[in-house]
């Protein structure tokens, strides 16, 4: 990495400036992708180019829209975009998140393709390819970026970068996951978005699934040559690898609580239940929070043992709020939560029983160890997810003899921890009994079944992640999947 700059473009930033009041509030997102790069621009330096989302971002910045960070002990620089009201609405809420999102995650959530979105997206993607600097003072550069939001970026780049004498290598990565052939031609700019992603010399995906169904979708809809052995595509000349990298989590040490401070963090939040499962995520209709309360209600049914003694507890930071999609999902969850807790609460004793305590707001990272800590079990019952970090930090911050994992057979996630409590989240029947068989475990087994997940969680972690791009993209050579054609 020595001779090389490492650049980084994501739409998420991952320090957000915030004005409260009078206050400037620094902001860390609900993000995987920020949570797996982080720990590798804090390692390597370089610099991270984003969206300025924050309303105090660039009086916090400098001229150029660039801050050191992170903020108390500066290792790499954030150079941030600024971006009109039109461009956000239709780059980012529009094409982005109401168009590729919902196309790409089979969540029954139909895509919302509009010109004017359509139009945003390209010209966001051509503001941030002049946003990377060309001369990186003799070094070359290493171009990582980042998912759906700039799927044109890499070839833009490629254009702009032809005649410069130090030639970048390009990657990008998505982190979402890749549908069928069918499911992509739906987009009316499929072809133009296959074509800016082979700008790069190597496009990542986590799961091998991801790369059969990019490779079948290129097959169907370009003129372009595709090695099945090599696992790439030849279009004008460029050759372009496909890969997968399951992405990890930074593999620092937690600090653990001990039971005195899990019994306090408790009372704070009013969580009287002698059992926790825990529930985190952006509110996206993509993660099945609201079939996570069904299936709550659905245990207190079926199994009334445990009614006063278990509280699902599901942090719920809010997200994507100006699209209709997002703010029906707030607004079912509400209701859901409202039935279970009025079915089987109890106000009338001197610590009241809610079976859902429901935190609705943003919550430090700090905070979220500990509210893993306090879970008994943690529920991840995505509908569809490319991999689904918060099953890898629950792994990682949770004492081994406590902690069972529930985790959705849709998610990338589920590939690697195979010990979890795998399951089919639109079953709320299996949900609610697999939640039965968590609590029930012997201890043993739960911990066997956690150190076996541990390792994997430390050994396939953010860097390794980082790693094996970084080494494809110097070499050239696989990454560390095996090479497999479709079936
Ligand atoms: O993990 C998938 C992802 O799209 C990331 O790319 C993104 O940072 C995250 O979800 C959160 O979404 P957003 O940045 O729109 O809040």
């Amino acid at each position: 990495m020595q001779d090389h700059q490492l650049i980084v473009i994501s739409n998420r930033e991952p320090y957000i400036h915030q004005r409260r009041d009078e206050k400037i509030e620094i902001i860390r997102p609900a993000s995987g992708l920020v949570t797996a790069l982080e720990p590798i621009l804090r390692q390597f330096g370089g610099l991270w180019i984003a969206h300025a989302s924050g309303s105090a971002d660039l009086e916090t910045a400098d001229k150029q829209g660039e801050i050191r960070v992170p903020p108390s002990q500066p290792r790499y620089t954030l150079r941030r975009v600024a971006l009109t009201r039109e461009e956000e609405l239709g780059y980012y809420y529009g094409f982005s998140n109401e168009g590729l999102w919902p196309l790409c995650h089979l969540a029954h959530n139909r895509p919302i393709f509009r010109l004017s979105d359509w139009e945003q997206y390209q010209a966001v993607n051509q503001r941030f390819s002049n946003a990377v600097p060309l001369d990186s003072d003799g070094k070359n550069s290493l171009i990582l970026i980042q998912d759906y939001h700039f799927a044109l970026l890499p070839r833009l780049l490629k254009q702009r970068v032809a005649t410069a004498s130090h030639r970048p290598k390009i990657g990008i990565f998505w982190h979402i996951p890749w549908p069928n052939p069918e499911a992509f031609g739906i987009c009316p700019w499929n072809q133009e978005l296959l074509k800016g992603m082979l700008g790069a010399d190597v496009i990542g995906f986590h799961t091998q699934y991801h790369c059969n169904n990019f490779l079948e979708t290129c097959n169907r809809y370009l003129e372009a040559r595709i090695d099945w052995e090599k696992f790439s595509v030849t279009m004008d000349n460029q050759e372009t690898l496909i890969r997968a990298f399951p992405i990890g989590i930074d593999p620092s040490p937690v600090r653990t609580l001990n039971l005195t401070e899990i019994k306090d963090l408790k009372t704070r939040y009013g969580i009287h239940a002698e059992i926790v499962a825990v529930g985190v995520d952006r509110l996206d209709y993509t993660k099945g929070i609201v079939e996570r309360v069904e299936a709550m209600e659905r245990l207190l049914e079926k199994y009334p043992q445990y009614r006063q003694r278990l509280s699902l507890v599901q942090m719920g930071a809010p997200s994507r709020t100006h699209i209709p999609a997002y703010r029906a999902l707030a607004a079912q969850l509400r209701e859901a939560v409202e039935r279970v807790n009025s079915r089987f609460g109890d106000d009338s004793g001197p610590s009241p029983y809610r079976p859902v305590i429901f935190l609705g707001e943003h919550h430090e990272w700090e905070e979220i160890q500990y509210f893993y800590q306090m879970g008994d079990l943690c529920l991840v019952t995505s509908l569809h997810d490319g991999m689904n970090l918060v099953a890898k930090e629950y792994v990682w911050c949770q004492a081994a003899e406590r902690g069972s994992l529930i985790l959705s057979k849709f998610t990338g996630a589920s590939r690697e921890l195979t010990e979890a409590l795998i399951v089919n989240p639109y079953s709320i029947e299996e949900l609610a009994d697999s939640m039965a068989t968590a609590i029930e475990l012997p201890t043993a087994e739960r911990t066997r079944r956690m150190l076996a997940m541990k390792e994997k969680v430390r050994s396939q972690n953010a860097f390794h992640w980082a790693s094996s791009q970084i080494r494809t993209l110097l070499t050239g050579t696989a990454g560390i999947s095996t090479v497999a054609k479709a079936s």
